[in-house]
């Protein structure tokens, strides 16, 4: 096992314990959450009894490799515990989110959660946000009108593809690559662009983050507020 998916595991095995019997956990997106369903798949053989709803079609899809128990939001309109990745994290544990394109799902299921850990390695710690960057969903219809609205706030937005083609997320829409490298007023960012008409959310998760837990090359270390 590579050295990052041996962190990766290390932290998915301390998530784990903040899993109790018949809880309905919401279930992130990412490498990271890989070893997190894979762990979880493991307690559900052995008894663990709770169920997921997932925030991305892949998470869905490993979800049930896993033998893990789906449920979703027409059945419970609360979760008691959501545990996802992250793309950075300040020290603030304000985050950037949707490297892999799902985050409004992802923000969808964490904001219904009492309680939201993010599972990440050290190299997803920075002191400020904005060098990675940051993914915002939008609406396909006119997109090329809502990138230039979105790059007057001092970005170069570049719309995401795959395979020559642009990317397409769950929800059948854009994602746009925000390039800011320097974020430094997070929430008046996300306001301004969620005022824009074409946008339909961002990767700035603000206020919402109770527990991260950090893979390092020795240890684990879970970071409270
Ligand atoms: C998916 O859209 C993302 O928000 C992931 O949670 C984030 O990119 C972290 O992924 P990794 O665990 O693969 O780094």
């Amino acid at each position: 096992m590579g050295n990052s998916s041996n962190k990766k595991r290390k932290v998915a095995q301390k998530a784990i314990e903040y899993v109790k019997d018949g809880m309905v956990l919401g279930l992130g997106s990412g490498s990271t959450m890989y070893w997190v369903l894979e762990e979880l798949g493991q307690r559900v053989q052995s008894g663990l009894n709770i169920q997921g709803i997932p925030s991305s079609v892949k998470t869905q899809k490993l979800a049930k490799e896993f033998g893990i128990p789906l449920t979703d939001f027409s059945h419970v309109q609360e979760l008691d515990l959501a545990i996802d990745g992250a793309d950075e994290i300040d020290p603030e544990f304000r985050l950037i989110k949707g490297g892999g394109g799902s985050l409004l799902r992802e923000k969808i299921v964490d904001v219904a959660a009492n309680k939201f850990i993010v599972v990440a390695d050290d190299t997803k710690l920075v002191n400020q946000l904005g060098s990675y960057p940051l993914p915002i969903e939008v609406v396909r219809f006119g997109w090329e009108t809502t990138k230039d609205r979105v790059e007057s706030l001092g970005c170069k937005a570049l719309l995401r593809e795959e395979n020559g083609e642009p990317f397409v997320t769950n929800n059948h829409q854009y994602i746009l690559d925000c390039h800011f490298n320097q974020i430094e007023k997070p929430h008046t960012l996300h306001n301004q662009l969620k005022s824009m008409v074409g946008v339909i959310e961002t990767g700035l998760f603000l206020d919402m983050v109770d527990l991260v837990i950090v893979g390092r090359e020795q240890e684990v270390t879970v970071l409270e507020k």
